[in-house]
Order: structure tokens, then sequence, then C-alpha cells
């Protein structure tokens, strides 16, 4: 039985087997949640993500966690948020079963995931949330491997959102 709940705080501090990084295509780095973690993980994370030669919106990569608490970062790239009629929901979707997979792949029993593509691709918080618990309850209709899914809050909205949709007091 896997369990799925929602803290608030910086992902970079989770000991958990893996965290779930929101980055861009070229999986080189950036800002909000990509920038904390390359630089919680520190440089050689940017000198193995070099080698992956990027990532499709809506997949997932592994690499070492490196200086993080965590053991391993499993890199997504969300959709940009285009008002909702260029498949973003789908892709969203994508990016989490993705993740769970390579996780699985990876024998991973933590995960934590930030709120994808909610920031500066600004797609819309609460849909965003919905779209992540269904996907991830979905995954895990077949696969229970993965012990607990753990959603990474940031922003108050978001956790009030995630507490809500989990039923969490
Ligand atoms: N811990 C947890 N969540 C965080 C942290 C952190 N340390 N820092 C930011 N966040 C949250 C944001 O508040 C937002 O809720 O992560 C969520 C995702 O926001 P972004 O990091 O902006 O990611 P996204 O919207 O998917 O945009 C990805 O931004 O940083 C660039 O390289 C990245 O081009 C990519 C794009």
């Amino acid at each position: 039985m896997t369990t799925l709940r929602c803290i608030q705080g910086d992902i970079t501090k989770l000991e958990v087997d893996a965290i779930v990084n929101a980055a861009n295509t070229s999986l080189l780095g950036g800002g909000g949640v990509d920038g904390a973690i390359h630089r919680a993980a520190g440089s050689r994370l940017l000198e193995e993500c070099r080698l992956l030669g990027g990532c499709p919106t809506g997949d997932a990569r592994i690499t070492g966690g490196y200086n993080l608490p965590a053991r391993q970062i499993i890199h997504t790239v969300g959709p940009i948020w285009h008002g909702g009629t260029h498949d973003e929901a789908k892709l969203l979707a994508s990016c989490y079963r993705r993740s769970l997979a390579v996780a699985v792949e990876n024998h991973i029993k933590s995960i934590a995931f930030p709120c994808v593509s909610t920031g500066v691709y600004g797609f819309p918080h609460l849909p965003a949330a919905e779209i992540a618990i269904a996907a991830v309850n979905d995954f895990l209709k077949s696969e229970s491997s993965v012990e607990a899914v753990i959603f990474c809050c940031f922003l108050d909205e978001d956790f009030l959102i995630y507490q809500k949709l989990l039923n969490q007091s």
C-alpha cells in the first residue's frame, strides 16, 4: 500500500530516495526548483546532466543526488501552459507517470514531487494538483512497489489545495 501525502517546504532538504525536479528540455538547470536543486546538489549534477542529451516534455530522466540528502533526482519536463488547448493536461499527467515509472525501474521506495509546471510554466495550480494526484493514483493501481509519494508544496496556495484534495487535515 502506497501512502500519498503533502508537506510544505523545500524539496532540496528531503531525505527521500528521490526528489523530482521540474526541469526544462535541456536539463541544464534554470530558475525555480530546478535552480534550487542544482545549487544544493552541486556542480557534479550539471556534469551528469550534460551527458543525458536533454529530455522531451512529459518524459523523465534520473541522475544521482550528489550533495542532496536525497539519493537520486528524477528530472521531468512539464508543459508550458498555453491556455489548455495544447495537450497540457496530458503532458503534465505524463510527467508524474513517467517519473514513477523511472522510480520503479530504479527500485525507489520514497519519492517527492514539486508542483510541476505551476511556476514559470504557468499551469493553473488547482487543475495541476488534480492532474498530479489522479495520475499518481492511476499509476499506483498497477504498481505497488513505491511505498511513499510526497507532494512537496513550496507555496501556501499549493499546500492548501493538496491538503483539501488528499483530505489531509
Ligand atoms: N522546493 C519545492 N518546491 C519549490 C522550490 C523548492 N526549493 N522552489 C520552487 N518550488 C516550486 C514553485 O513554487 C512551484 O510551485 O516548484 C514549483 C514549480 O515551479 P518552477 O520551479 O518554476 O517550475 P515550472 O513551473 O515547472 O517551470 C520549469 O522553470 O526553473 C525553470 O529550468 C526550469 O525552465 C524550467 C521551468
